[in-house]
């Protein structure tokens, strides 16, 4: 039986501090408690291409323009085109590549930032929910 590539421990570890470094740089350090990250998204190989994931987005995009935070997301190469259609920008690159491997991943650091429909309130202008 072959190993899972996906379970490699030396990846799993490196993936975990890369993204929690540049979580804290790109995102935590810019956007505080004002931003939600999107995490997993996958569709199973069956049914792609045909607007499951841009709905769920979609989805997550409404809520946080409700509550007037940003997403944030690191993209994968196969993501990348998704993400892209739907307006997030990207920042910046990761690189997570375990010393001494020929394979490395280069993820995209992609934000989307809503444009909040605000309201006149007693102290200025407010998010509308
Ligand atoms: C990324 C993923 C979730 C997209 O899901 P999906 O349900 O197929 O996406 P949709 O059908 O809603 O695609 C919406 C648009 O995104 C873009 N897109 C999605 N998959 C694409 C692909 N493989 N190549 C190029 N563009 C793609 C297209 O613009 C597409 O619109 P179109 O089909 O009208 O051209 C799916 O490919 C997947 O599960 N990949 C493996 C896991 C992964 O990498 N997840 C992303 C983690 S950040």
């Amino acid at each position: 039986m072959f190993g899972r590539r996906d379970g490699d421990k030396k990846r799993m570890r490196l993936w975990t501090h890369m993204t929690t470094t540049a979580r804290q740089r790109l995102f935590d350090d810019c956007y505080g408690t004002k931003h939600i990250q999107l995490q997993i998204l996958a569709t199973h190989p069956t049914y792609q291409r045909k607007g499951a994931g841009k709905a769920l987005c979609n989805w997550g995009i409404e809520m946080a323009r409700r509550r007037g935070m940003a997403i944030c997301v690191f993209a994968s190469p196969m993501g990348r085109n998704l993400y892209d259609c739907l307006g997030f920008r990207n920042k910046a690159h990761v690189r997570i590549w375990v010393d001494g491997e020929s394979e490395s991943i280069l993820l995209a650091a992609m934000i989307y930032e809503p444009v909040t429909l605000m309201v006149s309130g007693k102290r200025g202008l407010i998010p509308r929910n």
